[in-house]
């Protein structure tokens, strides 16, 4: 009458296994689908999730079952029956894993090449990750350049960002494009996206990279492509007006906004005159009054106070504040240096200049 212990588990594993599977399926686990290629690389998760879940379903049972029916009746000392190896199990145990692990390798590496395929006319655009923000370069119009700290996309373009980073390792993910890439030093990397659906999203930074590392989120703006190309003719206007590229000594606070803008101060640094809106660290729009007088207690000048946070931010840290902000020494110098401490100085009513 009573079944083998064995058919009573697979019966109790199968039942399981479709329940579990149904359940993993009915989920809804991914963020909005926003580029090409998503919808494949969606299926191959459901694909993993629809042959784990049985296994791990099955382990569970055998192993649940086992404790609940063979555990030692009260009062019985005896040792249990001594086991002998068994090969036909073993070859069975090795053969399917082996089978089930091999086959969705090939089955991820075909979707992976599919993913990574070059497009025809894609645009490459320069990503560049920083503590703790991104940059983004795109090729303008007449051979020029356009950065930006927004990743603006036009839909239906194919995209190739080129991944680098200015310090340790980042890594750019947008979760509603799925690919993920690390930015790494020393290293150009790359990832083939085409946004499909307009909308906003961000850039998010998916590998511990400091203390700022959950604030490292940049926007991603995917439109149309006649408002992409007059955004982008825009922007390429506007570099033109501020022309020459880096800062030159003398021209003082203009040039300054420039340097806070580059470095993506703002990602950080709440800043009204330069629009932006960072809560990391202390707030620049009364920098002025706050260098004066930590400068003051400090025996340094305002200008003196300021230079020193760009370049030895942990000297002294502003009581409130997590100490996260990187040392630009070196990367912000000489007469960028200058225009920079002129600029926050000016534009927060102090003098300004260090003289
Ligand atoms: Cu950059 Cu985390």
């Amino acid at each position: 009458m009573r079944k083998h212990p064995l058919a009573q588990m697979l019966a109790i594993g199968a039942v399981a296994s479709v329940v579990g599977v149904a359940i993993a399926l009915s989920i809804d686990w991914f963020p909005t689908r926003a580029a090409a290629k998503v919808n494949e690389i969606d299926t191959l998760y459901r694909v993993l999730l629809s042959v784990s879940v049985p296994i791990f379903v099955l382990v569970m049972t055998v192993a649940i079952y086992s404790v609940v029916k063979f555990r030692a009746r009260p009062g019985d000392m005896s040792d249990g029956a001594p086991i002998h190896g068994s090969t036909r199990l073993e070859v069975i145990w090795v053969t399917i894993p082996f089978l089930l692990v091999t086959g969705l390798a090939i089955y991820g590496w075909v979707v992976l090449n599919d993913v990574e395929a070059k497009q025809q006319g894609e645009t490459v655009v320069k990503v560049r990750g920083q503590q703790f923000t991104w940059h983004f370069q795109y090729p303008g119009p007449n051979g020029k350049t356009v950065d930006s700290d927004v990743l603006y996309l036009a839909r239906d373009q194919p995209y190739k960002f080129e991944i680098t980073t200015n310090d340790v390792i980042h890594s750019f993910w947008v979760p509603e494009f799925r690919l993920k890439q690390d930015a790494v030093p020393g290293q150009t990397t790359h990832v083939r996206i085409t946004p499909d659906r307009v909308g906003t999203y961000a850039v998010v930074c998916a590998e511990l990279c400091g203390l700022g590392h959950a604030t490292m989120r940049n926007t991603v703006r995917v439109v149309e492509p006649n408002q992409f190309k007059a955004w982008l003719e825009q922007q390429a206007r506007g570099a033109a007006a501020t022309a020459g590229g880096g800062a030159a000594p003398g021209r003082g606070a203009a040039a300054g906004k420039q340097v806070f803008t580059s470095n993506g101060c703002g990602a950080c640094h709440t800043l009204a005159d330069a629009g932006t809106s960072g809560t990391t660290g202390p707030k620049l729009d009364d920098i002025a009054a706050a260098a004066a007088k930590f400068g003051k207690q400090r025996g340094l000048t305002a200008a003196e106070y300021v230079k020193q946070s760009i370049e030895d931010p942990t000297a002294f840290v502003v009581p409130g504040y997590p100490p996260v902000m990187p040392s630009f020494k070196g990367r912000v110098q000489g007469a960028e240096l200058d225009a920079l401490v002129e600029y926050l100085l000016s534009v927060s009513g102090g003098k300004g200049g260090s003289g």
